[in-house]
Parts: structure tokens; C-alpha cells; sequence
């Protein structure tokens, strides 16, 4: 159970956006995984660090304990090279996987070098894709259909776009939560952003409501140049508090790892590159937690999943005693739920009961999915829920 909490600021610190810089906390373990989050890593411009962003930040998140699938969905196959793989001689890629019916994902993945990251990759055929899937019904969103299956297994997705707003690109963000975009500081880098943000909003209203822009990552910074400077200034300004903290700065090390067919994190794990792809992860991570709206309630199977195996034996019951669940919940509460989930529980006391706070929450839960089976529409978590959409 994790409380969301108010970000904390390191006191007289301007960080390199200008803002005062927050200390990102350390992100708690997760104790089960999935579903995953699905992220489009999106520019229409070329060599903005997408593809640097996607395999370093993939990476990070993965060190902290994150299931990780990077998705290579630029014909180029640059996401597939950075990991050492060769796109030409593999055997099926993203592409069959769009374009065939009875293939899946797994079939199609590769666990990379990283533990917990795997890549579903990509090579040229995918270029034939876009055209080939122009008269499809329902072209938008074949790339989210053939993701789905492995959604439960993975805590974070990656999509690594190509270079332009085409259909692939629109795939990409039909299927996503969140869009994050990696900008490099140069004014002529910023023509384009408007005709993003511009096709972002078509495919949240038009295609998918769920998509939102995550954020904004200053890549190939160079704090010693004032242009630089001035350019993220004015990306902040347009774009305030969507813009990250964290920026990238200009290192050969980046170059460097592709070419070895490495993430930055494994190639020069102790330099300022990688350190900054970590602490990215860390913001990212803090940001879609406060996100969380305050009590997430999925579906009823989403909630209810078998809990990883514990070496209880079969009494029943842990080594401390308490009561093994075979069924696991996962439930983010806001600091006022907290303390009102606190008062019920001293409020039982008083009456002579003894719960512990994830009993009653359990107890809660089941009595409002009864009055769910019971009274569907007009059931209380039903009415609460359109209430708060
Ligand atoms: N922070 C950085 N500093 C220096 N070079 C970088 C940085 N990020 C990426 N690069 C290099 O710039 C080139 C383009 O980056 P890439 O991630 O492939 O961009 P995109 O996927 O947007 O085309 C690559 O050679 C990459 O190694
Ligand atoms: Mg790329």
C-alpha cells in the first residue's frame, strides 16, 4: 500500500530548468508486476536522442526492479543495434507481428542484455508496413492489439517511434498512456513541437482519451552555451510544469555505448550519462505515481491476481503468523484516505474488533463489488466513479 506523497525540494537549489529542483525519492520495490504502463517515446524529428532515450531509460527502470519491453517501431532499427542485436538476420520482427495473423509477441521478443528488459525488434520490413496497412479497418490500432497480450507481464512498455507522424507513429500513440518527448535544446528543434502537441491532441480526442503527454526531456544539453540555455528557458515557459527536471546533457559516452551495442548504464555505468538516465527514471516513476488517481480501481480480474508463491507451506499462514492470501490487491491511497482508513480501524477498536488496515480494506472491497454484482449502474462505486471521471 503506498500513500502518495507531496514532492520535497532540495532547499535553494535551482535546477537546469530554472525551477527548484525536487529530490526524487527512491522507488519502492513492487511486490507483483504488470499491468504495464505503455509509453510513446515521440518526435517527428530525427536525432533527438528517441532512441538513446528508450534503451537508457528502459534500462534504469529496469535497475530498479521494473519488467521492461522495448518496442523498436522505426524501420531504421537503431533500438535493435543499440542492444547488440542485428536487425537483417533476424527471422521475424514487429513487422510479422502486424502484418500476420497467429503470431504473438512472445514469439517475437528477445530478452537483451539488461535483466528484466526485453526488446521486440524491428528491421526495414517494417517500412512496408505503413503502407500496407493503409486500407486495414482499424489500421490505428494494430500495434496496440498485438501488445496486448503480454500487457500483464511487463511493469513499463516503451515504444520507440520513428522519425515522422505517419500511421506507425499514430499506432504508437493510439495504443500508449503517455507520450514522452525528448527535445534537443536548438530553436530549429522546437518548429516541430506544436505539430506534435497538435497530433497528440487529435489522437486523444479522435483515436484513444487516455493519452496524455508525460512530459518534455532536454537531451544533448550544454549548460556552458547560452543558446542552449535560452532554449530550454523558453520550452519551460511554454510548457511549465510538463517539462522534466531532469535533463540530458552532451556526452560522446552516448555515441560511444550504441556503437557497442550497450545501454549507457551497462557501458559507462559510473558516468554522468548514465547517472542522469537514473535519476530520469526516478522522476519519471515519482510523476506517474502522483498521476495515480487516489484509489485505483481496475476490473475486477485486474484486482484480483494470484499472489507470487511464499514459503508458507501449506498452513496457510506465514512464518510471522499472519494469514497467507493466495489472491494478491493493489491499493494506492491519498494521505486523507489514509487517515481515514486509520479512524475505521481505531473506530473497530473502540467496538472491540481488532482489524488490521489491509483487512479492512479487503472487507471494504468486497462489499462494494457485491453491491456491484447487485446493483450494477446504480451501485455506490459505479455512481462514485462517474461522479469523478
Ligand atoms: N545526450 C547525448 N549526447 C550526445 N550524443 C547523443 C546524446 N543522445 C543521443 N546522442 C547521439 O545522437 C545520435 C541521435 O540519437 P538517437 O537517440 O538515435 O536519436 P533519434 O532516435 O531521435 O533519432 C546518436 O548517435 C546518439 O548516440
Ligand atoms: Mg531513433
Amino acid at each position: 500500500m503506498a500513500a502518495s506523497r507531496a514532492m520535497e525540494y532540495k532547499p535553494g537549489v535551482l535546477g537546469p530548468t530554472g525551477r527548484p529542483l525536487p529530490v526524487f525519492p527512491d522507488p519502492e520495490p513492487l511486490l507483483a508486476h504488470g499491468p504495464a504502463r505503455v509509453v510513446a517515446v515521440c518526435n517527428q524529428k530525427g536525432g533527438v536522442g528517441k532512441t538513446t532515450t528508450t534503451i537508457s531509460l528502459g534500462a534504469a527502470l529496469a535497475e530498479r526492479g521494473r519488467r521492461v519491453l522495448l518496442v523498436d517501431f522505426d524501420p531504421q532499427g537503431a533500438l535493435s543495434v543499440g542492444l547488440g542485436f542485428q536487425p537483417h538476420e533476424l527471422e521475424a520482427t514487429v513487422y510479422n507481428l502486424l502484418m500476420e495473423r497467429g503470431i504473438t509477441a512472445r514469439e517475437v521478443l528477445f530478452k537483451t542484455n539488461v535483466d528484466s528488459m526485453d526488446l521486440l525488434p524491428s528491421n526495414i520490413d517494417l517500412s512496408g508496413a505503413e503502407v500496407q496497412l493503409v486500407h486495414e479497418v482499424g489500421r490505428e490500432f494494430v500495434l496496440g492489439r498485438v501488445l496486448e497480450p503480454v500487457i500483464p507481464d511487463y511493469d513499463i512498455i516503451l515504444i520507440d517511434c520513428q522519425p515522422s507522424l505517419g500511421l506507425l507513429t499514430v499506432n504508437a500513440l493510439a495504443c500508449a498512456d503517455g507520450v514522452i518527448v525528448p527535445l534537443e535544446c536548438e530553436y530549429f528543434a522546437l518548429r516541430g513541437v506544436a505539430l506534435l502537441m497538435e497530433t497528440i491532441d487529435k489522437v486523444s480526442s479522435r483515436l484513444s482519451p487516455k493519452l496524455t503527454l508525460d512530459g518534455l526531456l532536454a537531451t544533448m544539453y550544454d549548460s556552458r552555451t547560452l543558446h542552449t540555455r535560452e532554449v530550454l528557458a523558453g520550452v519551460v515557459k511554454g510548457f511549465g510544469d510538463k517539462v522534466y527536471h531532469t535533463v540530458i546533457n552532451r556526452t560522446v559516452r552516448f555515441p560511444d555505448a550504441s556503437v557497442a551495442g550497450e545501454p549507457i548504464t551497462r557501458f559507462d555505468s559510473t558516468s554522468a550519462g548514465a547517472n542522469s538516465y537514473r535519476e530520469l527514471a526516478k522522476e519519471v516513476l515519482a510523476r506517474w505515481q502522483q498521476a495515480e488517481p487516489a484509489v485505483h480501481l481496475p476490473g475486477v480480474a485486474e484486482l484480483l491476481r494470484p499472489a507470487a508463491r511464499s514459503p508458507a507451506g501449506d498452513s496457510g499462514r506465514l512464518a510471522s503468523g499472519r494469514e497467507q492470501h493466495t489472491q494478491k490487491i493493489t491499493v494506492y491511497l491519498s494521505g486523507s484516505e489514509l487517515l481515514d482508513l486509520e479512524r475505521a480501524r481505531l473506530s473497530l477498536r473502540a467496538y472491540g474488533v481488532a482489524a488490521d488496515r489491509g483487512r479492512i480494506v479487503r472487507e471494504a472491497l468486497a462489499m462494494l463489488l457485491a453491491d456491484l454484482d447487485a446493483e450494477g449502474e446504480r451501485s455506490l462505486i459505479a455512481r462514485r466513479l462517474r461522479e469523478g471521471a
